[in-house]
């Protein structure tokens, strides 16, 4: 159900936050910093599934030089530390020792997800390891992270769209929706 600027998705209804063409406009700066940044390095982009799908798509496409990609998953445990989430990578399929590292991911909300990430990672003994993400909500950040390469820094509110989901739905929309005050 669309009426103007506002989507339902699922039980919840959204409005017009960012649209195709802001979006557009972030990931090719985005990708032309890093086409300058990593000349000579032959990154490995690794994007983090789902979220990440389109903008790692869109992103990718605008890198204009040798490059290597290869997708991770994040799986979740319930219960097995008190009040936490245990996350694992899953599915690397490329060495990443001594190489350059690109993690794209969608947004960074609390940075647990991507410091789990990155401490994983540590271990292979990467040459660098380098975020790039579109979205963060600096007012939920939790722990401390270097984030070089930010799309948009955006209010502390849920959004979905552009590959992001609010409960398995709205990857789908070209454009960003920010939750409805209701
Ligand atoms: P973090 O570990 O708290 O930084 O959470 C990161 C993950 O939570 C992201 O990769 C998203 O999958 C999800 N997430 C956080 N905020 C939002 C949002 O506003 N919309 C959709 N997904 C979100
Ligand atoms: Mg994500």
């Amino acid at each position: 159900m669309e009426k103007g600027e506002t989507v339902q998705v699922g039980d919840l209804f959204f409005s017009k936050f960012i649209s195709r063409d802001e979006i557009r406009t972030q990931v090719l700066a985005l990708a032309q910093r890093i086409n300058t940044d990593l000349k000579g390095k032959d990154p490995v982009f690794i994007p983090v599934l789902n979220g990440s799908f389109i903008f790692a798509a869109d992103l990718i496409r605008e890198v204009d030089i040798p490059c290597e990609v290869s997708f991770v998953k994040m799986a979740s445990y319930q219960g097995l530390q008190t009040g936490g989430t245990i996350k694992e990578v899953v599915g690397l399929q490329v060495s990443i020792t001594g190489r350059h590292v690109v993690v794209v991911e969608d947004i960074v909300d609390t940075g647990l997800t991507m410091k789990h990430l990155m401490e994983s990672f540590s271990r292979m003994k990467p040459a660098s390891i380098t975020i790039v993400t579109l979205f963060l909500k600096p007012d939920a950040l939790k722990v401390e992270l270097s984030l070089p390469y930010v799309g948009f820094e955006i209010p502390y509110k849920f959004i979905v769209g552009y590959g992001l989901d609010y409960n398995g739905l709205g990857r789908n929309l070209a454009d960003i929706y920010q939750k409805a005050d209701s």
